[in-house]
């Protein structure tokens, strides 16, 4: 028994801040950022959406296409570090806003690889009959943890969802996850204070992520080198059998270092930090509809992703879509 990703839904905020936008705002150049990171532009969200209103708006799109009533739902799991509130979690604002309820929703906080975790999570329930229909989601208002002032974070980070409903198969699907963490890095890149880390005269930039970013950088690029040989291995793969690499949008940089030392071709590369930014969990499926859409991505390929992200977090699945 598999799990099988049956659809993909996406949805990204109208607002969209250009790089000249940020130009104005803080000593940075588009050059710079397109050239460091490989981002243009990022979608933002308005005043009045919160996570969960991205996520269901993703949620709803990959209902659709996957040709299955909703009531056939019976596990929503959301990988995100921006819910809307501490609590309820943002799988349990879904399920209500989708009139659905009495089983499983929750939400899980492993920041950029909260996708890939809530996946893996996935699978297992899946796996041991206790699911016959998830609903996986990876949703991010990071906008409302960075600070706009900040060139070094604030170029990067960006609002979205992405959504996959899984079902089980005895053929395609996931062949193989792992995932994985060390939070002995956990202060380079982190939200000082929040929910109950809470000082009583909070200077308001406590409350918005701080990242070391060229050494978390070089602890992705080795991490993601391994993590990715490694699930290769275990799968008993090469490169050349996986059709299309998905990885965490969080620096094109980082990426084509990993694709090149697994001998991936550029084209099997799918990027979307050109338009999306670093929407952390929400990343790797609003990258994965993108190449739905585009006609890249098809039925019967197999694909590898990987995420790495705040803790340090990071994950890897293998699936035969
Ligand atoms: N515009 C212009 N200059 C800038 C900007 C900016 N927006 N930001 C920083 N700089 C400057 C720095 O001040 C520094 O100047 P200095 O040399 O005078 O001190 C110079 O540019 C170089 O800074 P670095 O931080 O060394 O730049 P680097 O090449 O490392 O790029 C970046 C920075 C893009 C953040 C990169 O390090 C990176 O992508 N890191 C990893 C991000 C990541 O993978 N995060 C994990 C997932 S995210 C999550 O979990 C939420």
């Amino acid at each position: 028994m598999k799990s099988k990703i049956i659809s993909i839904g996406s949805y990204t905020p109208n607002n969209i801040v250009t790089n000249q936008d940020l130009e104005e705002r803080v000593d940075t150049t588009d050059e710079w950022i397109v050239s460091r990171t490989g981002i243009k532009e990022r979608p933002i969200a308005d005043d009045s959406q919160a996570t969960s209103d991205l996520a269901y708006e993703a949620a709803k799109i990959a209902i659709e296409r996957a040709n299955i009533d909703k009531s056939e739902i019976d596990l929503i799991i959301v990988g995100t570090c921006t819910p809307d509130v501490a609590t309820p979690n943002v799988g349990t604002l879904i399920q209500k806003r989708l009139d659905l309820k009495n089983f499983p929703a929750f939400s899980i906080e492993a920041a950029c690889s909260g996708f890939i975790y809530a996946l893996n999570i996935a699978d297992k329930f899946i796996k041991s009959a206790d699911s016959k229909c998830a609903l996986v989601v990876g949703a991010e208002t990071l906008s409302r943890i960075t600070n706009w002032d900040d060139r070094n974070t604030c170029v990067l980070f960006a609002d979205g969802a992405g959504a996959a409903i899984l079902k089980p198969s005895d053929d395609r699907g996931i062949i193989f996850s792992e995932l994985g963490a060390n939070g002995e890095y956990a202060e380079l890149l982190h939200v000082p204070y929040g929910t109950s880390r809470k000082p009583k005269t909070p200077n308001e930039d406590d409350y918005t992520l701080k990242m070391s970013g060229n050494e978390v950088f070089k602890v992705a690029v080795k991490t993601l080198e391994e993590i990715a040989i490694d699930a290769l291995v275990k799968s008993n793969l090469e490169s050349k059998d996986i059709d299309w690499f998905i990885p965490h949008q969080a620096n094109m940089r980082i990426i084509q270092a990993v694709a090149k030392r697994l001998e991936l071709p550029e084209e099997k590369v799918i990027l979307s930090m050109d338009i999306h930014g670093n929407t952390s969990a929400a990343s790797i499926p609003l990258a994965f509809d993108r190449a739905i859409q585009d006609g890249r991505i098809k039925e019967g390929d197999t694909i590898l992703m990987q995420s790495f992200g705040a803790g340090f977090t990071w994950g890897s699945v293998i699936l035969d879509l």
